[in-house]
C-alpha cells in the first residue's frame, strides 16, 4: 500500500466477504456497482428459492457471470444456503471443485428469505463436522429469532447460546461470524484462535439506532442485524482500523426496490456497493488509520479463505465532496443508495 502526500492511497484491490447481488434485473443492475471496485465477493445463497445444492450454485455463478458487462472482471465466490436437509457429500463435492468457499447458516426466520434456515441445530452436525474435516467456513448470520428475545440482544444471545456451544461441539470448524454489531460479537470474535473472523458493514461503521428512529423512521437505514446503541458502533470502528487479521469487510450491500422498503412492513437492508470504498476511506482517516485500510479490505478476508491476494490495485483520492445519485435505477425499480449523513471526500480513481 502506498499513501502520498497529495491524499492518495493506492491499495490491493478489495474484496467483498459479504455481499447480496440478487438474481435478474436487480443483479443486473447492482453487478457492476461492486465489479467497479471489487475483485472478488462471497455471494450471499437468500435467493427465492435458495441456493441450496452444488448445481444450484453452479448455475447462479453462470447468471453472474453473464450479466457482468463487457470488458468487467469479477469473481464471484460461491455459498451454498445451509438447510436441515442439506447432504454433507454434495457440500464436500461443492468445496472440491472449487466452486464453493463457504457455507452461510441463517437461523430460520432471522432475516430477508431465511424461512428454510436452520431450527434444529443437531439436523446440521454432520454436514459441519464434514466442514470442520475439509476446512470449508461456516458464515453465520448470528441472530437467535426467539419471540422472547428483544431485536437489540439477538446478536449477544446467539452468541452465548448457539455460536459457542456450536464450535465447542464441532472443533476445528472455521466460523465468519458476518455483519457484527456489537461490542459482545467483537469481543468474541477475539476471543477465538485463526478458526474464527468476523466481518464488519460499512454501514454499521456510519450507523447507530438513532439514525433509524429519531425524527421519524428512516427505512433505508433499516438491516439485520439492526444497529445497535453508538458504544457498539464505535466498538465496530475500533475492530475494524485496528488491522487484526480477524476483522474483514463485508458490505452485506442488500439492495430492495425503493417500493419494499418505504412500506408498511418494509425489508431489511442497506445498499452500499457503490460509496463503500470512499465511505472506509474517510472513516479510516478519522480514525488515523488509513495505513490499516488495505488490511480490512484486501488482505485479511483473503487469508482467512486460503486465497491468494488480488494483483491488482485500487487507487483512492481526496478532493472534492462526492456527488453520488441517491438512487440507483433499476428495471425492478429504484434502489436508494446509502446515504452517510455528511460530505465524503474520497474518490476511487479510474
Ligand atoms: C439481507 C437481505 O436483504 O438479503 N438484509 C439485511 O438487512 N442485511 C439479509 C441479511 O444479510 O441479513
Ligand atoms: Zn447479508
Amino acid at each position: 500500500m502506498t499513501e502520498n502526500p497529495d491524499q492518495s492511497l493506492t491499495l490491493r484491490r478489495p474484496d467483498d466477504w459479504h455481499l447480496h447481488l440478487r438474481d435478474g434485473a436487480m443483479l443486473k443492475a447492482v453487478l457492476p456497482e461492486t465489479a467497479r471496485h471489487f475483485a472478488r465477493a462471497i455471494i450471499m445463497p437468500n435467493l427465492v428459492p435458495p441456493v441450496v445444492t452444488g448445481d444450484q450454485a453452479a448455475a447462479y455463478r453462470e447468471r453472474i457471470l453473464a450479466a457482468l458487462p463487457e470488458g468487467m472482471s469479477f469473481t464471484p465466490l460461491m455459498t451454498l444456503y445451509l438447510t436441515e436437509g442439506t447432504e454433507p457429500a454434495d457440500v464436500a463435492a461443492a468445496h472440491a471443485s472449487g466452486l464453493v468457499k463457504a457455507v452461510k447458516l441463517y437461523p430460520a426466520g432471522a432475516t430477508t428469505n431465511s424461512n428454510s434456515g436452520v431450527r434444529d441445530f443437531d439436523k446440521v452436525r454432520p454436514v459441519l463436522e464434514t466442514m470442520a474435516e475439509i476446512g470449508l467456513p461456516l458464515c453465520t448470520h448470528g441472530e437467535v429469532t426467539t419471540a422472547e428475545v428483544d431485536i437489540f440482544d439477538r446478536e449477544a444471545v446467539f452468541i452465548d447460546t448457539v455460536l459457542d456451544p456450536l464450535r465447542r461441539s464441532v472443533p476445528g470448524l472455521r466460523v465468519v461470524m458476518e455483519h457484527i454489531t456489537t461490542e459482545q460479537g467483537v469481543a468474541y470474535a477475539r476471543s477465538g484462535g485463526d478458526d474464527l473472523a468476523a466481518t464488519i458493514t460499512t454501514h454499521h461503521l456510519i450507523i447507530n439506532r438513532n439514525h433509524i428512529l429519531v425524527g421519524g423512521i428512516k427505512p433505508h437505514y433499516y438491516c439485520l442485524p439492526v444497529a445497535k446503541r453508538e458504544h457498539h458502533r464505535l466498538a465496530l470502528r475500533a475492530a475494524a482500523t485496528s488491522g487484526e487479521a480477524r476483522f474483514f469487510l463485508g458490505t452485506d450491500s442488500a439492495p430492495h426496490v425503493d417500493a419494499l422498503k418505504e412500506h408498511a412492513c418494509g425489508c431489511a437492508g442497506c445498499f452500499t456497493a457503490t460509496n463503500t470504498m470512499p465511505i472506509l476511506a474517510h472513516v479510516f482517516e478519522e480514525e488515523g488509520a488509513l495505513d490499516r485500510l488495505e488490511a480490512f479490505t484486501s488482505l485479511n478476508g483473503p487469508a482467512f479463505y486460503g486465497l491468494p491476494v488480488n494483483e491488482t490495485s485500487l487507487t483512492l483520492r481526496k478532493g472534492e465532496a462526492q456527488n453520488w445519485p441517491d438512487k440507483l435505477l433499476t428495471e425492478a425499480g429504484p434502489v436508494t443508495l446509502f446515504n452517510p449523513g455528511f460530505p465524503v471526500h474520497w474518490h476511487v480513481e479510474g
